[in-house]
C-alpha cells in the first residue's frame, strides 16, 4: 500500500459516478480510502458550480486544508469536477496549496498528476474539453468498468449538453454532447450484473437525446433501453434526466412495454410559463409539457412523475410565478426539486437584472408548501396497493424497519422481515397502508423471488 486517499464529492449523480473513477484509479496506484480527511495522502474535491452554494463549500473546505497541508507538506490536493473546469486560474489564485487542478473529461490524467505531485511540487493543471458539436467523437475516455458489488449501480451514457439553457453552467463545465459507444454500455451492464447489480440508472444531462453521432451510426435511447433489458437478471432500469422536446412516442411506447424499465420519470420542467421558458432557452411549452404528461399518464396508469423547478429566474413577475404554482398543482408531480435561481457568471441569465433574494426565497417556500401537499396526497392515496419494493436493506434511522423504492419511485418503509439480512436485493410484495411526504410505510407481504 502506498498510502490513502479521500475524496469529497459535490453535485449531481454524475459527478458521485466521476469521483467512484477517480478512487478507482487511484486503487490502481496503491492507495486506499482513507477514513477521514486528516490522515489521508491524497485529498481530491470534486466540485459542482450549478449553484453558488457547492462552490462556496469547496472553496471553504480548501480553507480548511491550509493548516493540514502546512502540518504534512507531503500531502497532495487535487480539485477535480465541475469548478475545476471553470475556475482553474481562481483556485490556483485563492489556494496555492493545491497541487492541481483537473477537469471533467480529463480524470483518466488524474494517476500521472498524482505521481507527479509526490515528485516534484509544481502546479499543473489537464482542462481540455472536446468541443466539436454534432461530430463523432470516439475519444470518449474509457471508463474503469471494474467496479464496486452494487444493488443499484450509476451508468453513465452520455456526456456534455448542447441546450445552452440560460441559466446553465453545465455545458461550460462539461463541454458539448457526446453518446458512449452502445457495446460499450451493454458491457459495463452486463459485468455490473454478474456482480450483483439489479437496477440501474443511465445518466446523460439530456439522456433521451442519447445515441447521435455515434461511429456505429443512431442507436435511439429507446432502443439502448430494449437492448439493455434483454440482459439476464437486471430488473430495473431507470434514467435521468430525460429533456422534454425530445419525449417522444417511441420512448412513452417503452415504458409502458419494456418490462424492466420503470413507470417513472424524471422530467425537468423549470417553469410552468411560456415567456420564462423561452427566456430559459428551454425549448418547450407549458402545453407541449401537459401533452406529454397526458400520453404518458394515459400509456402507463399510475406513472411516478417527478421534475425540477427552478424560482426567481431574472425577471420573473409575481404572475409568471404563479403561473408555475398553478401548473404544479394542476399537474400533481410526486415529487420535485425545487431550487432559488443562482446567477452563474458567464451565461447569459446572470447578466440580467436579478430579484431581490427575499423574493425568491419567498416563492421557493410557497412552491415547497404546495408540492409538499401534493407529494404527501400521492403517498396517501397508495394506501392498500400492493407495491413491488426492491429491498435495499434496514432503513439507517430505524434499524427495525427495511427500506426499499416501489417501481414508481417511491421510498418505502416496513417492518423488517425475520429472513431480511439473506434476503436483501430481491423483490419483495409491500401493502402500502400510510403515505408521508418522504414515501410509503407499509406491510410486508411476501418475497417475489
Ligand atoms: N440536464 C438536466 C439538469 C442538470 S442541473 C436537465 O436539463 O434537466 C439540475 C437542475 O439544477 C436543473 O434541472 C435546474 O433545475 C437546476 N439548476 C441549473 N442551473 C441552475 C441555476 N443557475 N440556479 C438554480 N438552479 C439551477
Ligand atoms: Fe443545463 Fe439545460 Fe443542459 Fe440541463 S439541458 S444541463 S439545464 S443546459
Ligand atoms: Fe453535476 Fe454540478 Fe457539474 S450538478 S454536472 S456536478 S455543475
Amino acid at each position: 500500500m502506498r498510502g490513502t486517499y479521500f475524496i469529497q464529492t459535490w453535485g449531481c449523480q454524475m459527478n458521485e459516478e466521476d469521483s467512484e473513477q477517480m478512487g478507482l484509479y487511484l486503487e490502481q496506484l496503491g492507495f486506499r480510502p482513507s477514513s477521514g480527511l486528516e490522515e489521508a495522502h491524497v485529498v481530491l474535491l470534486n466540485t459542482c458550480s450549478v449553484r453558488k452554494k457547492p462552490e462556496d463549500k469547496a472553496f471553504s473546505l480548501l480553507g480548511e486544508l491550509v493548516p493540514l497541508k502546512r502540518r504534512r507538506p507531503e500531502m497532495v490536493i487535487g480539485v477535480c469536477g465541475c469548478m475545476a473546469q471553470i475556475r482553474a486560474d481562481e483556485i490556483k489564485q485563492r489556494a496555492p496549496h493545491v497541487d492541481f487542478v483537473v477537469g471533467t473529461a480529463q480524470i483518466s490524467e488524474i494517476p500521472g498528476l498524482v505521481e507527479e505531485a509526490f515528485q516534484k511540487r509544481k502546479f499543473a493543471k489537464r482542462l481540455a474539453l472536446p468541443e466539436r458539436k454534432g461530430a463523432v467523437v470516439t475519444d470518449i475516455p474509457q471508463r474503469k468498468v471494474d467496479r464496486q458489488t452494487k444493488l443499484k449501480a450509476f451508468v453513465p451514457i452520455q456526456y456534455g449538453c448542447d441546450k445552452f439553457c440560460t441559466y446553465c453552467i453545465v455545458p461550460a463545465t462539461r463541454g458539448r454532447e457526446r453518446s458512449r459507444a452502445t457495446q460499450d454500455i451493454l458491457a459495463e451492464v452486463q459485468m455490473l450484473v454478474e456482480r450483483g447489480t439489479r437496477e440501474v440508472t443511465l445518466l446523460g444531462q439530456t439522456v433521451n437525446s442519447y445515441g447521435k453521432n455515434l461511429a456505429e451510426g443512431r442507436v435511439p435511447f429507446s432502443q439502448l433501453l430494449w437492448r439493455l433489458s434483454e440482459i439476464e437478471g437486471l430488473r430495473r432500469i431507470r434514467y435521468t434526466s430525460p429533456y422534454p422536446r425530445d419525449f417522444k412516442s417511441d420512448l412513452i411506447e417503452t415504458i409502458r412495454d419494456c418490462p424492466a424499465v420503470m413507470e417513472h420519470v424524471h422530467l425537468p420542467l423549470q417553469s410552468g410559463n411560456n415567456e420564462m421558458l423561452q427566456a430559459m432557452k428551454r425549448v418547450y411549452t407549458q402545453e407541449s409539457f401537459r401533452e406529454i404528461v397526458h400520453q404518458l399518464r394515459a400509456a402507463v396508469p399510475g406513472i411516478g412523475l417527478t421534475t425540477d423547478i427552478i424560482v426567481g429566474f431574472p425577471g420573473e413577475s409575481e404572475e409568471q410565478f404563479e403561473e408555475t404554482l398553478a401548473f404544479v398543482e394542476e399537474i400533481e408531480f410526486d415529487g420535485a426539486y425545487m431550487f432559488i435561481y443562482s446567477p452563474r457568471p458567464g451565461t447569459p441569465a446572470a447578466d440580467l437584472p436579478q430579484l431581490p433574494y427575499p423574493v425568491k426565497q419567498a416563492r421557493l417556500s410557497r412552491l415547497a408548501a404546495a408540492q409538499d401537499e401534493i407529494s404527501c396526497r400521492h403517498n396517501s392515496e397508495q394506501a392498500g396497493k400492493i407495491l413491488e419494493v426492491l429491498v435495499e436493506g434496514r432503513s439507517p434511522k430505524d434499524r427495525t424497519m427495511a427500506k426499499g423504492y416501489s417501481r414508481d419511485f417511491r421510498m418505502v418503509h416496513f417492518l423488517a422481515p425475520d429472513d431480511l439480512e439473506d434476503r436483501t436485493g430481491r423483490l419483495a410484495a409491500v401493502r402500502a397502508e400510510r403515505g408521508f411526504r418522504w414515501g410509503v410505510q407499509g406491510q410486508f407481504l411476501d418475497w417475489l423471488e
